[in-house]
């Protein structure tokens, strides 16, 4: 019953010559052009990565989540060891959470949320440059320009440039009226002036992968690709910009430039449906975004325990798991959490048993020592299915840009509470990559500081064009 879960190498192989070709046929598509690839391979429009020069203060905005979070970071550069780092003079943060009823409402509102919290955190925090009194004389004269912001959205988006953003989808538990289609920073911009008061300037809008390369890069400059395991999954990498059709106005010499890959979509014009188990098909059924995000659901945070829970229920309905009784816990929708996951694996790294038996108590569950044994059994077939199905992903990337030494920056809850996700990918992508250096990085708060650091960029890009023409 669970050997679907299994990837065999030919199907390892198949997958892997379908994302590279998935690969070509996305960058291949023009501005415009209808999608012939389940991956988006978006330009991100940022050519260049932080040089150690950025400085100043700036605000990030971090939407992505059942929590936003509002940021400022002031940013000095220093030397560090014959280098220049960027480094944080100042940082504020502060977590907002989003209700329900905003992520499946009207997109009006949750904008002008966006835009409540973001006055309620430059009061709170006395950031008086991004007030408009504070920035303008008696008279009415500006006398300070607006404090930049980053925004990062981490959710499909067209890109036509570094502030232009057409919302594509919502993902993970997000689905609100009146956005697909529109423009991010323009609904924004529009918030934030409805609200009043404030004088900042969007200059940069970015996915979280884009922030966690930025910030990656930041503290090690060989960072060329950006990848998140966390509720929702995805990686960018540079590209050559040369290869990159979807490009509006003058590509300015441009040589690289980040793609977003937007790899949660993969296989949603089915064609990696032939790994497609019947566990699968249901939790795809039962989601809020029926028959999208195909990839995603076997391999993110927000599916991973899901995908176990229908296993369990499946085994116990068969006969051969509790004694064929489920609680009614087990039988709820999306009881079983990836939390859970990295926990029974914790256990199963060290056998022991004391983690899986306090969950499955919490579930209600009557059980024997083989049930224990089974439900380990099946938590580290789907950890292990999704850990191949990333390394090849990331494999496929190292092969492709084929650098002399490439760091993976990675941020997102799987990949920082799974116990055994880091070294299974170390495992397989060695395998899929042969004679490829790599390392993974943990590069923690990239939708954060990558956010006020792509900012930065796209200040100094904005001012280096204005100097040229
Ligand atoms: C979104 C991506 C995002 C990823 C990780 C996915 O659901 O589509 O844009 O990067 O989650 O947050």
């Amino acid at each position: 019953m669970l050997s679907g879960l299994h990837l065999t190498t030919d199907i390892v192989r198949r997958i892997e010559r379908i994302f590279e070709s998935e690969i070509e046929k996305g960058l291949a598509r023009g501005s415009g052009d209808p999608h012939v690839s389940s991956l988006q391979m978006e330009n991100t429009y940022i050519p260049e990565l932080p040089n150690g020069t950025e400085q100043g203060q700036y605000l990030a905005l971090d939407l992505g989540g059942t929590n936003f979070r509002v940021l400022l970071l002031e940013l000095e550069h220093a030397p560090d060891g014959g280098r220049l780092q960027d480094i944080v003079v100042r940082e504020e943060v502060k977590h907002y959470h989003i209700p329900d009823e905003m992520r499946l409402g009207c997109g009006r509102e949750l904008f002008d949320y966006l835009a409540y919290c973001l006055h309620d955190f430059v009061t709170d925090k006395k950031v008086e440059g991004a007030l408009t009194e504070f920035n303008h004389n008696h008279d009415g004269d500006r006398h300070q320009s607006p404090l930049p912001l980053g925004f990062t959205f981490s959710f499909p988006m067209e890109h036509h440039s570094l502030d232009v953003g057409i919302l594509v989808s919502w993902t993970k538990s997000f689905k609100c009226s009146n956005t697909v289609g529109h423009d991010v920073v323009k609904m924004l911009r529009e918030a934030i002036e409805r609200h009043g008061d404030m004088d900042v300037e969007v200059e940069a809008i970015l996915n979280d992968t884009t922030g966690t390369l930025v910030q990656g890069a930041n503290l090690d400059p060989r960072t060329a690709i950006g990848c998140i395991l966390g509720t929702g999954s995805n990686a960018c990498y540079i590209e050559k910009a040369s290869k990159v059709k979807h490009w509006e106005g003058d590509r300015h010499g441009e040589k690289e430039v980040i793609i977003d890959i937007e790899w949660g979509a993969f296989g949603d014009n089915g064609v990696i449906d032939f790994m497609k188990t019947e566990f699968d098909r249901e939790v795809d059924n039962k989601s809020l975004l029926v028959n999208s995000f195909t990839f995603e659901k076997y391999i993110s945070g927000k599916y991973l325990g899901e995908i176990n829970r229908t296993i369990l229920e499946k085994l116990c309905r068969e006969g051969l798991l509790f004694g064929g009784k489920a609680s009614e816990k087990l039988l709820k929708h999306d009881s079983f959490s990836a939390h859970f996951v990295s926990l029974i694996e914790g256990d199963t790294i060290q056998g022991i048993t004391t983690e899986t038996e306090k969950i499955l108590k919490d579930l209600g569950l009557k059980y024997t020592s083989d049930d224990i044994k089974i439900v380990q059994h099946v938590c580290e077939l789907t950890s292990n299915r999704a850990a191949l199905l990333v390394s090849i992903c990331l494999a496929t990337l190292l092969r492709r840009m084929n650098r002399p030494d490439t760091t993976i920056a990675v941020d997102g809850s799987l990949y920082k509470f799974h116990p055994r996700l880091k070294t299974l990918m170390n495992k397989y992508i060695h395998l899929l990559a042969p004679g490829k250096k790599f390392r993974l990085m943990l590069a923690e708060d990239g939708s954060g500081k990558g956010a006020a650091l792509a900012a930065a960029i796209a200040k100094r890009l904005r001012r280096r064009l204005m100097n040229e023409t």
